[in-house]
This record gives C-alpha cells, sequence and structure tokens, in this order.
C-alpha cells in the first residue's frame, strides 16, 4: 500500500491511472478506523481498479475544541489494517498540504438548504459546513470515480448527495449499509469510550429502531417518536432526539403516505458518549441513495 501525504502527488499519480482508463475508488475517513470503515473499503475493491483512503482529523468539522483535542489518533494500527485488507493508496494529508494559507481559502459556496439546520446540526452548529468545505477539497484532491460513505451519518451522506449534484461533481456516491456489533450497536470510533455498564445497554438504541420499523405501519408517527424516546430513557441513557424523516429532505413527517424513504434517525447520550443511529423504515425507490 502506498502511503502519500502530498496532494500534488496524489492528484497527478490519479490523473495517470483515470488516463489508463482505470477507475478510482474513495473513501475519506477521520481515523480509529473499524470494521464499519473496512466495509467501505472493501466494497470499494470489488467495484474499482484503484481504492483509496484518507485518514484526516478535519478541524474545521468540530465545533468544540476539546473533541477534536480528544478524537482518536490511531494512524498506524490504521494503516496496518488498511494494508491487510488490500487498500492501495491511503493520503494523509498535514492539515498544511489540505488548507494551504489557511482553510478561509477552501470555503465552499453552497446553500444546504436548511439540510444543515436540522438533527445534527441542531446540536453541532457549523459542523456539515466543515464536512462539505473537507469532502469537496478532497474530491479536488482526489479526483474519484467512486465515492463510498456510511449510512451511519444518514445526515451527513444527504448534505454530501446534495453537494455533489449541486455543484455538479462527478463523482457516485455510493452509500453503504451501518455495520452493526453483535448484540445490535452500530460500530463507531465512539463505541470504544462506553464504560462496560453503558455498553452492556446500548443496544437499546438498536432495539428501539427495530420496534418503529415494526411498527411504522399500524402506529401513528408521534406515538412511535412517543414510545421510542421513553423506551430509550433508561438509567445513565438520555435520548436527544428519536426522528422520523422523510430520507430525502430530512424534515419530519407526520405520515408516512407518499414518503419514499421513511427513515428513523436517533441521538442518545450514553454517559459521556453521544451515540448517533438510523434505520431506514421504509425504502419505495431502492436506487435513490446509490
Ligand atoms: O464521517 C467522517 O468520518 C467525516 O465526517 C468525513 C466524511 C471523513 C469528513 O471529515
Amino acid at each position: 500500500m502506498l502511503r502519500i501525504s502530498s496532494s500534488s502527488e496524489i492528484y497527478q499519480l490519479l490523473e495517470k491511472y483515470k488516463a489508463q482508463g482505470k477507475s478510482v475508488g474513495f473513501t475519506p475517513t477521520m481515523g480509529a478506523l473499524h470494521a464499519g470503515h473496512h466495509s467501505l473499503i472493501q466494497l470499494s475493491k470489488s467495484h474499482n481498479d484503484i481504492t483509496i483512503c484518507s485518514i484526516f482529523v478535519n478541524p474545521t468539522q468540530f465545533n468544540n475544541a476539546d473533541d477534536l483535542t480528544k478524537y482518536p489518533r490511531t494512524v498506524e494500527a490504521d494503516c496496518q489494517g488498511l494494508e491487510k485488507i488490500g487498500c492501495d493508496i491511503v493520503f494523509l494529508p498535514t492539515i498544511g498540504e489540505m488548507y494551504p494559507g489557511g482553510e478561509e481559502n477552501f470555503e465552499v459556496e453552497l446553500d444546504l438548504k436548511g439540510l444543515d439546520t436540522l438533527m445534527e446540526g441542531e446540536h453541532r452548529p457549523g459542523h456539515f459546513a466543515g464536512v462539505v468545505q473537507v469532502v469537496k477539497r478532497l474530491l479536488d484532491i482526489v479526483p474519484a470515480t467512486m465515492l463510498y460513505m456510511g449510512q451511519k451519518d444518514y445526515q451527513q451522506f444527504t448534505i454530501i448527495r446534495h453537494m455533489i449534484t449541486t455543484l455538479e461533481i462527478e463523482t457516485d456516491l455510493v452509500v453503504c449499509p451501518i455495520v452493526r456489533e453483535e448484540d445490535g450497536l452500530a460500530m463507531s470510533s465512539r463505541n470504544t469510550r462506553l464504560t462496560a455498564n453503558h455498553r452492556e445497554r446500548a443496544s437499546i438504541i438498536y432495539k428501539t429502531l427495530i420496534k418503529a420499523k415494526e411498527s411504522i405501519s399500524n402506529s401513528s408517527i408521534k406515538t412511535i417518536q412517543a414510545d421510542a424516546m421513553s423506551a430509550m430513557n433508561i438509567p445513565g441513557f438520555e435520548p436527544e432526539y428519536f426522528t422520523i424523516i422523510n430520507g430525502h429532505t430530512l424534515e419530519t413527517i407526520e405520515s408516512i403516505s407518499g414518503v419514499k424513504e421513511v427513515v428513523a434517525c436517533t441521538a442518545v447520550w450514553a454517559g459521556e458518549v453521544r451515540l448517533i443511529d438510523n434505520m431506514r423504515l421504509i425504502v419505495k425507490d431502492e436506487t435513490s441513495t446509490t
């Protein structure tokens, strides 16, 4: 596996591959890689000639300086894992390489149409503008044929899909299913920060999503949301939101009638750790997110 830190070097290499007619699959990450990330790389490998993963902890998407400092950095172990699963290139840029002259030089002019202010946006102001900025910059450096992102960050992929469509970026977005632990907890680099006690009971989130899926055709949305909030209100856990949305607009819905993709999204505090998860409850148009 090649390790590249220079943006001009990786850009030139990829241009060469593309001129040879080779397809390039790209997974951007912030490191602390787990089986969920590996599933994106493996899917990319099955579709493309060349597979690239980037590891860059992007400061512009953290609205809390403490979170940025505490973010796990495990680059050596990440690279070993990537090598094992056959990733071809890992891109490891520095902040200076990503934002030469300062991040303000790389602001993206894009109306997010309010997609960034709902759900996660309410709790993390400025977060999605930072995600848009870094993914746009990464795609300028790594002009990928296909871009792989996880469904775990549902709002993030919806916003990136909006960016790709609006800015007419020539890459196909592939959204990969959530990878879960045996008890249903969605894989996340944050799970390692859970206490044993919280970890043991964290499957309540998955169970609640399953219950919502079972109830969606015969209960009102208001009832499902209220029941979910109280089901997750167990000792040590504090549900922040459980919202049933239109998967395209991210708006909360009152009825499922006419909605092609119905998704339940939730954020829950398990002690000091904030976990997010989601589940598609109804999908009428399978091609809509891939
Ligand atoms: O999902 C993530 O890890 C990050 O938000 C991303 C897409 C790599 C941008 O920094």
